[in-house]
């Protein structure tokens, strides 16, 4: 038996998790024991910070619900997500639409509309979304669907608003033979993430605002290519550059053309995103 110490400790802990057969589970462990010890002895962390942070990893815990997920939110405002897509996506060869962060509002029973259908019930639309789906090769892709989901004028999705009954401002197109989608909308406003729980107030005490950047979400499917969830984010919002879960990469960002003449509905606005998926191989 040793004495041990602030440096052999590391060493003992990981000898003793040897036995672990599964070889992935046992490399993703020991790396995070390695880096969690080394943050210890980094900050010299106190026996109260110990306690303090193991309190807040229970809040966070008890703030789950069916419905809410603070430990998704926790890892999105820490920029883990967005890390782990990063590499996912930079993983084959080919190169493709980034990942962005799916959130916690996706819903899968969604209408499926013809396309060039209006999303906005009985408002007004005030642009057409459109663009190409394609392989790697900018082959286009017939027939792939596209599900999209925004905030209205307010920055609520449909589920958050009270007198929530059905389906608001989302929707799943399929491609035409060009590989195009189009439909109608509003601009989404952008929103603040769930500031009431442990997260929020962590976020809180660091001074940042909370906020996420106008966007709309997509999820894209094709028979053969890897599922693409990401979404597009307005040009000139004000939060671009200090989206508080780094969900805003630069080739995500889209702007408004007033007056599109390659558009597929022409007398409105128009904000163009192409989609490029990688293939499932
Ligand atoms: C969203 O984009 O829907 C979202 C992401 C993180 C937290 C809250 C909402
Ligand atoms: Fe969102």
């Amino acid at each position: 038996m040793k004495e041990l110490d602030p440096q052999n400790i590391t060493g003992v802990v990981i000898d003793q998790m040897s036995s672990t057969p599964d070889p992935r589970l046992r490399e993703v462990v020991d790396s995070l024991i390695r880096h969690l010890h080394d943050f210890v002895r980094e900050v010299k962390l106190t026996p109260e910070e110990l306690s303090d942070g193991l309190r807040f990893l229970t809040n966070v815990g008890q703030t789950c619900t069916d419905t809410r997920q603070e430990f998704v939110l926790l890892s999105e405002v820490m920029g883990i997500e967005t890390l782990v897509y990063t590499i996912a996506d930079r993983l084959g060869e080919e190169h493709g639409t980034p990942t962005s962060i799916l959130g916690p509002f996706y819903v899968s029973n969604v209408p499926n509309l013809n396309l060039g259908a209006s999303i906005v019930g009985e408002r007004t639309p005030e642009l057409v979304f459109y663009g190409q789906v394609t392989d790697a090769h900018q082959r286009p892709l017939s027939n792939a669907s596209v599900e999209i989901w925004q905030t209205d004028e307010d920055g609520l999705y449909d589920v958050q608003r009270p007198e929530f009954s059905e389906s608001d401002l989302r929707g799943r197109f399929y491609t035409n033979d060009k590989g195009m989608y189009y439909f109608k909308s509003i601009l989404p406003l952008g929103y603040s993430i769930p500031m009431d729980g442990p997260v929020g107030k962590l976020v809180s005490a660091q001074r940042r605002h909370g906020m996420r950047p106008a966007h709309v979400h997509y999820i894209v499917n094709a028979p053969g290519f890897k599922s693409l969830t990401t979404a597009i984010y307005l040009e000139d919002d004000p939060y671009l550059n200090s989206d508080t879960v780094f969900g805003v990469t630069q080739s995500l960002v889209a702007a408004v053309k007033e007056d599109d003449r390659c558009s597929p509905m022409p007398g409105l606005p128009t904000l163009r995103f192409d989609f490029q998926l990688r293939s499932d191989t």
